[in-house]
């Protein structure tokens, strides 16, 4: 399939005009101006005609797929942390998402790390961050996706909705189990999947709930809560080693997860550019280009030991990234730092030019 001509319009207006003066403004912040971004994107979404207009201009989603018992129109979603609070729910599917994940939330609202806490390495095409579950919490996603009338099954946002519950920042970790629960009962209703994140690196003690025992006692829990009506993902870290993995693969298949997510950011400094040796130096999760190498090794290595789903994130930069991850077995792939760096037409070009597995 060939690139809509538009497609590549707004992908060279986004290099060349949107993304200069973007990353320029607000100082150059980057947590300032996406905040403006999702303003703008909420706004946006109110406008029935300027979404059908841009769903148009999308273009096809590429061919659907049933995952987990859920059917995704396409395979291309939006990562964790990008819309935390649901804000712009109803923007994505016109970008050309098959589906979207909002959060992480927690179970009480927290305002995460102190800013700076997002840090952008361009020469690298990478971010670092340490948000730390900076969120409004699970009752106000509840509230806003009642309001919008998203619930599961119902294509109320017109994709699949995923929604990634975490660990409260002041909840020690010996309570992790109950915490997650309020987060799960507040956000079942609207999730078409709800993703279990164990993995963000920005709150203390949480990945150590990937270690086996803790992990199955967690994910135990939440499968007998969801009670077979939704499924659950276990998103991990690129940090794990090939044991590590065999110990998540285990108690996932014993807790009867639906599937993972592979991967979140990742503590290496790895594959950076010389330019952003000082940048490196800031606490928190790389994520971007420098990610696509160990991403897809981590991806390899699931799609190679399980039969669970798989969902790739981690440096998905350009169509062929995401090829790359079909071709390891991914049914489905999701988007964080590459949406920045390469933009709102990344969806529509990664749906016309890969082919897809099964
Ligand atoms: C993230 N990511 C993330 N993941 C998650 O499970 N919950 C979250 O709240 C967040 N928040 C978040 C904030 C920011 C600023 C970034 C850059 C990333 C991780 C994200 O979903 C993804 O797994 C990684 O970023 C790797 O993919 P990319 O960015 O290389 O495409």
């Amino acid at each position: 399939m060939s690139v809509n001509p538009r497609v590549s319009l707004v992908d060279a207006g986004y290099r060349s005009i949107v993304r200069p003066v973007m990353f320029g403004s607000y100082h150059g912040d980057p947590e300032a101006i996406h905040e403006v971004m999702i303003a703008n994107l909420a706004r946006f979404s109110r406008s029935p005609l300027a979404v059908a207009a841009t769903r148009l201009l999308a273009g096809s989603r590429g061919a659907p797929v049933t995952v987990a018992g859920i059917r995704f129109p396409g395979r291309v979603g939006l990562a964790a942390g990008m819309d935390k609070d649901g804000r712009a729910v109803l923007a994505w599917q016109a970008l050309g998402f098959g589906f979207a994940e909002l959060g992480t939330v927690t179970a009480q609202a927290q305002p995460g790390n102190d800013r700076p806490r997002v840090f952008r390495l361009k020469p690298s095409k990478a971010l670092i961050n340490r948000m730390g579950f900076n969120n409004a919490g699970a009752s106000r996603l509840h509230h806003e996706l009642s309001l919008l009338g998203v619930y599961r099954g119902n294509e109320g946002a017109g994709i699949p909705i995923g929604i990634s519950i975490g660990k409260t920042k002041v909840v020690p970790v010996e309570n992790a189990v109950d915490d997650y629960l309020t987060s799960l009962d507040l956000v079942a209703p609207h999730a078409d999947y709800v993703a279990i994140n164990v993995s963000s690196p920005n709150t203390p003690g949480l990945r150590s709930l990937q270690d086996g025992g803790a992990l199955l006692t967690l994910l135990t829990a939440l499968v007998d809560r969801a009670a077979g009506r939704l499924p659950l993902l276990v998103k991990i870290a690129p940090d794990l080693t090939e044991p590590q993995l065999d110990e998540v693969l285990s108690a996932c298949l014993e807790a009867g997860v639906a599937g993972l997510i592979a991967t979140n950011t990742t503590l290496r400094r790895d594959g950076l550019d010389p330019a952003d040796q000082a940048l490196a130096e800031q606490t928190g999760g790389l994520s971007g280009a420098p990610l696509t190498v160990r991403a897809r090794e981590v991806v390899r290595y699931l799609t190679r030991h399980t039969e669970l789903p798989v969902i790739a994130a981690g440096g998905i930069m350009t169509a062929a990234d995401a090829q790359a991850m079909f071709d390891l077995g991914s049914p489905l792939v999701q988007l964080y730092t590459g949406f920045i760096y390469a933009g709102p037409a990344l969806p529509a070009r990664i749906n016309a030019v890969t082919r897809n597995p099964r």
